[in-house]
């Protein structure tokens, strides 16, 4: 991608707006950590692992803001904040995994000066982005081998660059396919309400050169009963014990359609968005955003005033409609409640 989804320079986050592109590109600038939960609970960041680098961020700013104070103070201050930061969003699980990490070092440094441990915060957060870029190349060379030549892939959302700290999950692999030469094409859901299927994911694609046509979410059934779509790839924010997965809202349909006509439908995730705690998708938390999402597109009404609204951000995808789960420690299958915690290597 031409422009970062997120760098950090020393002293402030900078994070593309994802709120406004394509046609804008503009910066949002966090200085503190309430600005970064600011950013994630309004999208200005979005999307599981760019969610969770931020978080990591968001962290040290908080620590090194207390940096100054009596250590007792600092921990205390440091905690609140990260309860703060933790409810900015409740569904992706990469949330409250990054920021666990973050506080896993500070309880590993407890008998060090606080300005060593926020040092070390600053350099936590560096690796959590490093790891996203490495683990995003190892789940679409993981994820290639499930492309075949000439495949047309439909996607849901937006999981490319602009949503992790790398080069993306299930756009990562779309990615690699068209690279490695595989002349493969691409069906791009808009993704309603917040669009980020035709904001986001259409500028990505448009960018790499990637052949990609642009649909309204209700096409995905015409195309997959005239039998033109070969594979369903999508992302997730948490994946349950049990495989059960929440995804954007109307994942879940997709993965319908799929298994009623045939066509693969494929999870594409980091094992940190996988929640061993949660047995399964009933248990995860859906999102509910405000109803202006729903009555108004780009600023303007398109609903009658005073409508009763429901929008959910996102929904769960069972298990049993799930042909694989691409992960960058490789393809997770049926029975996913073993295979699951046996690629984690959990009890
Ligand atoms: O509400 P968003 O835009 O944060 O939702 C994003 C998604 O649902 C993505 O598919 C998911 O986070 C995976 S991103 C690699």
């Amino acid at each position: 991608m031409k422009y970062e989804t997120l760098a950090f320079d020393g002293e402030v986050l900078r994070l593309l707006d994802q709120r406004k592109l394509p046609g804008t590109i503009e910066f949002f600038t966090a200085k503190t950590y309430k600005d970064v939960e600011y950013a994630i609970a309004e999208m200005v960041v979005r999307g599981a692992p760019a969610i969770g680098a931020a978080a990591a961020f968001g962290v040290y700013l908080a620590a090194a803001e207390y940096a100054d104070l009596a250590k007792g103070e600092f921990h205390a201050k440091l905690a609140a904040a990260c309860q703060e930061l933790a409810g900015a969003r409740p569904t992706a699980v990469n949330l409250t995994w990054a920021i666990e990490r973050m506080l896993s070092k500070v309880t590993a440094m407890e008998g060090e000066p606080v300005s060593s441990i926020v040092e070390s915060l600053l350099e936590e957060a560096k690796t959590i982005v490093r790891e996203d870029v490495e683990i995003n190349k190892a789940i679409a060379r993981h994820g290639n081998e499930i492309v075949a030549p000439g495949a047309t892939i439909l996607t849901h959302c937006n999981t490319g660059s602009l949503a992790t700290a790398g080069g993306g999950t299930a756009l990562g692999i779309i990615m690699a396919a068209h690279n490695s030469g595989k002349n493969i094409e691409v069906y791009v859901d808009e993704t309603r309400p917040l669009l980020q299927g035709a904001r986001l994911t259409a500028f990505e694609l448009m960018q790499a050169g990637v052949p990609a046509t642009l649909i309204v979410d209700s096409v995905a059934a015409t195309l997959m009963r005239e039998d033109k779509i070969d594979l369903v790839l999508v992302g997730a924010d948490r994946i349950a014990a049990n495989g059960d997965t929440a995804n954007k809202i109307g994942t879940y349909m997709l993965s319908e359609l799929a298994g009623r006509f045939g066509v693969p439908f494929y999870v594409v995730a980091p094992t940190s968005s996988i929640d061993l705690s949660v047995p399964d998708g009933s248990h995860i938390v859906i999102e509910e955003r405000s109803a202006r999402e729903v009555t108004h597109i780009g600023g303007l009404r398109i609903a009658p005033e005073g409508i009763k609204v429901y929008n959910p951000a996102f929904d769960i995808t069972p298990h049993g409609n799930i042909n694989g789960i691409v992960t960058e420690k490789g393809i997770i299958r049926p029975h996913y409640a073993r295979n699951v915690s046996e690629l984690l290597g959990a009890e």
